[in-house]
């Protein structure tokens, strides 16, 4: 099929370029480069061989995103362009809200018009706000913790009212857990501009001497270790529930967790990274964040059952990969 992938140069997006084009699909990118580089289109043909169409556009303008329809007959859509970071949505919520909304509503509207059936979104499991793991898909959504989730949530809606009427339309909602590691390549990874927010790439730039100790927010949650439990996939699992979600997408909405369906704390994920890599991280307990829940992990059991996906690589695999991405692209 011939996809178009919207912020395909970012850390998800272009780990799932990769499957894609791996998958036999051919790829065009739209991303405004405002959090990823340029540089990433040659690094994914570096580990396909084929390089994905570009287009540097803001996909909340409409006439941009009207020249890229106008220009490919696309077989679907996978929308990951947004702005991510939790803590800045709640200082500049309209910037979120205005963003990320209207940016699913340019594109969905582009669908229609230009008659592309399949629509697979990037949403997040912050959408279940303080819903108790493990976190099953059918679940009412509680406000989320912070506007970031909320842009996520009302964009689910606004396709899934769409979709009710357009019954040819075929939409898929991923929510992710919580994605790390890299491509084996360590061509591609998580580079996150400045000071990461993301416990893995602060780890790493603790573990290369960037930074000089991790602080864990917080040892006094109701958990096995007192410190927060996630559920860590690894972002080439995720590409590929990606690839699984067009390929086995059929009419109606259908809403995945892409997870492990395992929680891991703060320490054990540490521990996991100095017994991958061999190299000590510094920490110091700090006082909890604001908006963090104790535990968030997945049920994820339809999308094995649905999708006959499920995540294959482990905590070492994950923690090794963003080692070797950190050194490689540290350089
Ligand atoms: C993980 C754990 C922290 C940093 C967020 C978004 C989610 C998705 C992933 C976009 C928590 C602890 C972290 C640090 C720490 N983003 N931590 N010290 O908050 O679970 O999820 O990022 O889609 O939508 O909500 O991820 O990596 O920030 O935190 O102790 O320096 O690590 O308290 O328990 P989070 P995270």
């Amino acid at each position: 099929m011939h996809i178009l992938v919207t912020g395909g140069t970012g850390y998800i997006g272009s780990h799932t370029c990769v499957a894609l084009q791996q998958a036999g699909h051919s790829v065009v990118v739209a991303d405004n480069l405002s959090n990823s580089k340029k540089e990433t289109i040659d690094q994914i043909k570096k580990i396909t061989g084929s390089r994905p169409g570009f287009y540097k556009i803001d996909c909340t303008r409409e006439t941009a995103v009207d020249r890229v329809f106008s220009e490919h007959h696309f077989d679907g859509v996978i929308h990951f362009a947004g702005l991510k970071a939790v803590g800045e949505s709640v200082e500049k919520p309209l910037k979120y809200y205005y963003n990320n909304t209207l940016s699913t509503m340019m594109l969905i509207d582009a669908c229609r018009r230009y008659d592309v059936k399949r629509f697979v979104f990037s949403s997040s499991a912050t959408v279940y706000g303080e819903n108790r793991a493990p976190l099953v898909e059918t679940m009412p959504l509680l406000p989320a913790t912070n506007p970031y989730g909320e842009t996520k949530a009302i964009s689910e809606r606004i396709l899934s009212d769409c979709a009710a009427v357009n019954p040819g339309w075929s939409v898929a909602l991923l929510r992710y857990f919580n994605p790390v590691g890299a491509h084996e390549s360590a061509l591609i990874g998580e580079a996150p501009s400045g000071i990461p927010n993301n416990l893995m790439p602060y780890v790493t730039k603790v573990a290369r001497g960037k930074l000089k100790k991790l602080s864990i927010f917080g040892n006094d949650y109701p958990t096995a270790d007192g410190t927060g439990v996630r559920d860590y996939v690894h972002v080439c699992d995720l590409a590929e529930g990606h690839v699984a979600a067009l390929n086995k997408l059929t009419r109606g909405v259908h809403i995945y967790n892409l997870g492990t369906g395992r929680g891991t704390s703060v320490l054990e994920l540490v521990r996991a990274f100095e017994e991958a890599t061999g190299v000590k991280i510094k920490y110091q307990v700090a006082p909890r964040r604001q908006g963090d829940v104790a535990e968030c992990y997945a049920d994820a059991s339809k999308a094995k059952k649905e999708m006959g996906w499920q995540a294959k690589r482990g905590l070492a695999e994950m923690c090794l990969s963003a080692w070797q991405f950190e050194k490689n692209y540290g350089q």
